[in-house]
């Protein structure tokens, strides 16, 4: 059994100051919520005051990218290894940073080795075009960049890894996948992984749904057999939606 997993990606947003606000009111939020893997990953420069006030707590940080270099002449980037000193987990490949920032599945994998020796579980994510939707194109595309995301891994490693599916027409725009669309594309990721990895890793990995998720159709989601949490954007930078979506996904798999 796969323990749910919801992560909050704070993008752009949020001083180190507004980060000590939130924090504050989500630790006290999720306090009393077990058995689900929370994790909020906001900007880098409020990293070290995150890793500060979450200590003790059960929620675990992490970063929204990070170079593959371990040093060097790389002006404004950030290494594994700097983030391991303040977080466990690190997005990795996520479409803002595909469409905005040239990353590629070929950057995407140097990174995620990076994170492999570094010990930092990444957060993964794949996800189509709208155009790529409509063309019926969907399942080629999140199998080929999950395929060449996450090769040369080991499959110890691999257990570890999270894959979050995000529909690019879906961020941001209000307009969810239907639980449906997402659960199949999920399978569609889980045979891969199986191809990949071997059935008994596949089944370990978690894979999220990302899109437009709120507190309201949460459920719906985490009640999919292979949707085992969420990527959550807007919804991660307003206490009750956040605490909502947690608590949700405790409903859901009959905490
Ligand atoms: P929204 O939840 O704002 O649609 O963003 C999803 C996302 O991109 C999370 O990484």
């Amino acid at each position: 059994m796969r323990t749910m997993f919801v992560a909050g990606n704070w993008k752009m947003n949020k001083t180190i100051a507004e980060t000590r606000e939130l924090l504050s009111a989500l630790k006290a939020g999720l306090n009393d919520l077990q058995g689900v893997e929370r994790v909020v990953c906001p900007p880098f420069v409020s990293l070290a005051a995150a890793h500060e006030l979450l200590a003790g707590t059960n929620i675990g940080l992490g970063a929204q990218n990070m170079h593959w270099e371990e040093k060097g002449a790389f002006t404004g980037e950030v290494s594994s290894g700097m983030l391991k000193e303040l977080c466990g987990y690190v997005i990795l490949g996520h479409s803002e940073r595909r469409t905005y920032f040239g990353e590629t599945d070929e950057t995407v994998n140097k990174k995620l080795l990076a994170a492999q020796k570094a010990g930092l579980i990444p957060i993964v994510c794949v996800g189509e075009t709208l155009a790529q939707y409509e063309a019926g194109q969907t399942a080629e595309v999140v199998s080929s960049q999950t395929r060449a995301g996450l090769q040369g891994v080991s499959a110890e490693f691999a257990s570890q890894i999270v894959v979050a599916y995000e529909p690019v027409w879906a961020i941001g725009t209000g307009k969810a996948s239907s639980a449906e669309n997402a659960q199949g594309v999920h399978a569609v990721i889980r045979q891969v992984l199986t191809e990949l990895f071997g059935a008994e890793t596949a089944q370990a990995i978690r894979i999220l749904y990302g899109g437009s998720v709120t507190a309201t159709n949460a459920a719906e989601f985490f009640s999919q057999p292979d949707i085992d949490g969420a990527l959550v954007g807007g919804a991660s930078l307003k206490v009750d939606d956040f605490v909502g979506i947690v608590s949700q996904s405790q409903i859901a798999k009959g905490e």
